[in-house]
């Protein structure tokens, strides 16, 4: 038998029940793979097209039986018992990438859980960022890691939030045109346009897709302005931390649909929208894969009368977890920025705010956009694949509960 190396780990044996294909690799570890899978994803002409798309097949897993498997060269062969369709094959490689036994996701979980319990602000320089591709990829690897990247001496002249967002992805548009300005506004259409606090928030709440990714370029933070420190906390970790000590709230807030809106026609895009969804979104195995926090753009509360207040008290109990001192010692920062800094921040993960400041002492103001999270994680892949050196930590792309309903 022909041994083969994928990602540095060999294909030792290969064996087959009927049902189940388990695969044996020379670091002791195994992967198994059901016939229903296996059949799914055949690749040959009949099962894909040239062009990549598969051809939908009707599978019963008590219908399909295999006859045999064994390794030919760098391959995993699959002999169909009965049936038009005898033979499929799939690369070792490929194999070792998609698994799915217990062992290759439990060790993405621990890598995860290690992950969100650590809080970090990692920071890349603007000249490191744009001398390479492999700067690109630093900087989204940061995101999709820590939930937030902070970008140092950018130039503070306009539109560089989008010069730098083109680096992975078009701006997207949004009720605040491609990119927009946050000073304060003597007749502000949102309270961002003011000199007051913002509560820890999500930006559009009220969007069936809230964007994925925000970007916040510092371009002018006069010295004289006493306050405006920025504030950001890793949601998925309080919610996490909810569920341990709270799991009846926890249970309300990913069930109950809140409502968010944004109703205002007093403005030069007059606006009238709705959306009603839980404030926390869970995978099938219960972890939190997005937080909706936004209470400045709730609206009244539509769910039947035996859910009402059951939702009001998980909702301060989770309101005030969010203000507890011990969280933001875990899993948030406060600090000042700079004029040049700009943040990255994954917006389905990290509320952000910032404290109040003395406006008539100076000038503060930052230029934002928004970015949609399927360009960057599309961008964020394609780039892991040039310059990622290792076995992708977190299975087959390395992303995780990252994206809009994002179910890693
Ligand atoms: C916003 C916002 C933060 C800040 O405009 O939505 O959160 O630091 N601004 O002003
Ligand atoms: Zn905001």
């Amino acid at each position: 038998m022909l041994a083969r190396r994928v990602t540095s780990i060999l294909v030792k044996g290969v064996a087959s029940n009927g049902k189940l294909v388990t695969v044996q690799w020379d670091n002791g570890e195994e992967s198994s793979f059901h016939a229903s899978w296996l059949r799914d994803n055949c690749k040959c002409s009949e099962c894909v097209t040239a062009s990549g798309q598969k051809i939908p097949q009707s599978i019963v897993p008590s219908q399909l039986r295999i006859e045999k498997a064994c390794i030919d060269g760098g391959s995993v062969d699959i002999k169909w018992q009965g049936g038009i369709h005898n033979k499929s094959s799939f690369e070792a490689d490929w194999l070792r990438k998609f698994a799915y036994s217990d062992s290759h996701l439990d060790r993405e979980e621990e890598r995860l859980a290690a992950l969100e319990h650590r809080f970090r602000l990692p920071e890349i320089d603007y000249e490191q960022l744009t001398s390479s591709e492999e700067g690109t990829w630093k900087w989204l690897e940061c995101l999709n890691e820590s939930g937030l990247c902070l970008i140092k001496n950018v130039p503070p002249i306009e539109n560089m939030v989008k010069k730098i967002a083109n680096l992975a992805a078009p701006c997207s548009h949004s009720i605040y045109g491609e990119t927009f300005h946050v000073k304060v506004d003597p007749k502000p259409i949102n309270i961002a346009y003011s000199d007051s606090a913002l509560a820890p928030h999500m930006d559009l709440a009220y969007f069936e897709s809230p964007p994925g990714v925000q970007m916040l370029h510092c371009l002018e933070f006069e010295s004289g302005v006493e306050g405006g420190e920025s504030t950001f906390i890793d949601g998925h970790a309080v919610a996490e931390e909810l569920k341990k000590i709270n799991y009846e709230a926890f249970k309300v807030l990913k069930t109950v649909p809140a409502t968010f809106q944004k109703d205002h026609l007093d403005r030069n895009f007059p606006l009238k929208m709705f959306y009603q969804r839980p404030h926390i979104s869970v995978n099938y195995r219960d972890q939190v894969t997005a937080v909706f926090w936004s209470p400045p753009f709730e609206g009244p509360l539509r769910v039947r009368g035996d859910k009402v207040d059951l939702y009001y008290n998980a909702y301060a109990d989770f309101s005030t977890l969010l203000k507890e001192k011990e969280m933001w010692n875990k899993h948030g920062t406060e600090f000042r920025m700079e004029k040049g800094d700009l943040i990255t921040f994954n917006n389905r993960r990290m509320p952000h705010g910032r404290n109040a400041f003395t406006s008539q002492c100076g000038l503060r103001h930052l230029q934002g956009c928004y970015m949609d999270i399927d360009m960057v994680l599309n961008k964020y892949r394609l780039l892991s694949s040039q310059y990622r050196k290792t076995e992708a930590p977190l299975g087959a792309t390395g992303e995780f509960r990252f994206g809009n309903s994002s179910h890693r």
